[in-house]
């Protein structure tokens, strides 16, 4: 089991989450509204995107070049080239206890 922590500026989400489960999973388990993951994990529709904390985006494995996420991380609003992640395409591992996800507000209409 891992903790995976979300920030939304000083606010603080955390989800105990099994090793193997995404961290798409854990923002679903938390109905977190700034990741609604439109196409339920399967790298389509770019809507799961967090920024990983500093601290944690060399210790989380890199982003598969093979897969569509760099591409719709790129046509995202808050895209970050060093901290931006789709959610739904980070495995938790064990050793990930206290991974820290910032929320961006991509997909939260302006009032
Ligand atoms: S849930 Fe659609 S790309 Fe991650």
């Amino acid at each position: 089991m891992a903790k995976i922590v979300f920030k939304r500026d000083e606010e603080i989400f955390e989800i105990e989450m099994p090793e193997g489960a995404k961290v798409v999973h854990a923002a679903f388990k938390l109905k977190l509204p700034e990741v609604p993951a439109d196409c339920r994990g399967k790298c389509q529709c770019g809507t799961c995107h967090v920024h990983v904390d500093p601290e944690w985006v060399d210790k989380i494995d890199p982003m598969e070049l093979d897969t569509m996420e760099l591409f719709l991380l790129k046509r995202s609003k808050n895209y970050n080239p060093q901290l931006s992640r789709l959610s739904c395409q980070i495995q938790i591992r064990d050793e990930f206890d206290g991974l820290t996800l910032r929320l961006v507000d991509d997909n939260i209409p302006k009032s």
